[in-house]
């Protein structure tokens, strides 16, 4: 079953959540479909036809700490997943390996799933240091954790948000290159998903690539009858 996980970023309003959920309410769906709204607005969300996830969670352990939200409060509300690693984090929050880390290990301790993100800048790609980028990315986070209820999401920083798709030759390379070395070196298969620029018209071509066990949507998943079609589009192959 393919994950189609919608991650809404900083965007939507409590009305503009409450009209999305009623939009997909009603909806059945046949395949792992997780929203990820912000903070406050992740109990509009009620449906058992998808799953819930949180964009983060709190990287600090067993300390009283001012705004920050924990596992057991996602796990409280609902999700069932969260997303860490994402390069947004990283760029803007100058969020480090160490933060990856603990973020995972509450997130497990909470018996939430883990979505963690990867991937290469426009530079390290054009210099040739991909497979180096996604290995370190790899081996410095998850050697230090435990390596259960976790996906990965390869999303090429140049990709995200700026309607540029790596070729579907070149995502089926990297993408089997992240499974070869996390079976090298912890002997697990892991789901792998793609996420950057995904929209309703480029979906249906990048689910061709049989590595792809999925996808992570930004701007596309903002409209729920967009979601709504994507997921038709993976219930159907
Ligand atoms: P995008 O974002 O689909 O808007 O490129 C994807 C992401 O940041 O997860």
């Amino acid at each position: 079953m393919k994950y189609l996980v919608c991650n809404f970023k900083n965007k939507l309003s409590k009305e503009e959540c409450m009209r999305y959920n009623r939009i997909i309410k009603d909806e059945t769906f046949k395949l792992n479909l997780v929203i990820m709204p912000s903070f406050p607005n992740i109990s509009i969300f009620d449906s058992n036809e998808y799953s819930l996830g949180a964009q983060d969670i709190s990287s600090i352990i067993d300390e009283k700490v001012t705004g920050e939200v924990t596992g057991e409060q996602l796990k409280s509300f609902g999700c069932s997943y969260v997303l860490v690693g994402h390069s947004e984090r990283r760029e803007f929050k100058k969020e480090i390996n160490i933060d990856f880390i603990n973020k995972i290990t509450n997130a497990q301790s909470s018996g939430l799933n883990v979505i963690y993100c990867i991937g290469e800048t426009i530079q390290e790609k054009e210099a040739g240091k991909t497979y180096d980028v996604l290995e370190k990315q790899i081996s410095e986070v998850l050697n230090n954790v435990e390596l259960k209820n976790i996906i990965i999401a390869y999303e090429p920083v140049w990709a995200i948000g700026s309607g540029k798709v790596p070729t579907n030759s070149l995502l089926q390379n990297n993408i089997e290159y992240i499974k070869d070395i996390i079976d090298e070196k912890y002997e697990q298969d892991i789901k792998v998903l793609y996420g950057g620029s995904i929209t309703l018209e480029n979906i249906t071509d990048i689910t061709r690539i049989d590595a792809v066990d999925g996808f992570l949507v930004g701007g596309a998943s903002l409209n729920p009858n967009n979601v709504i079609e994507m997921a038709k589009i993976l219930e159907n192959l």
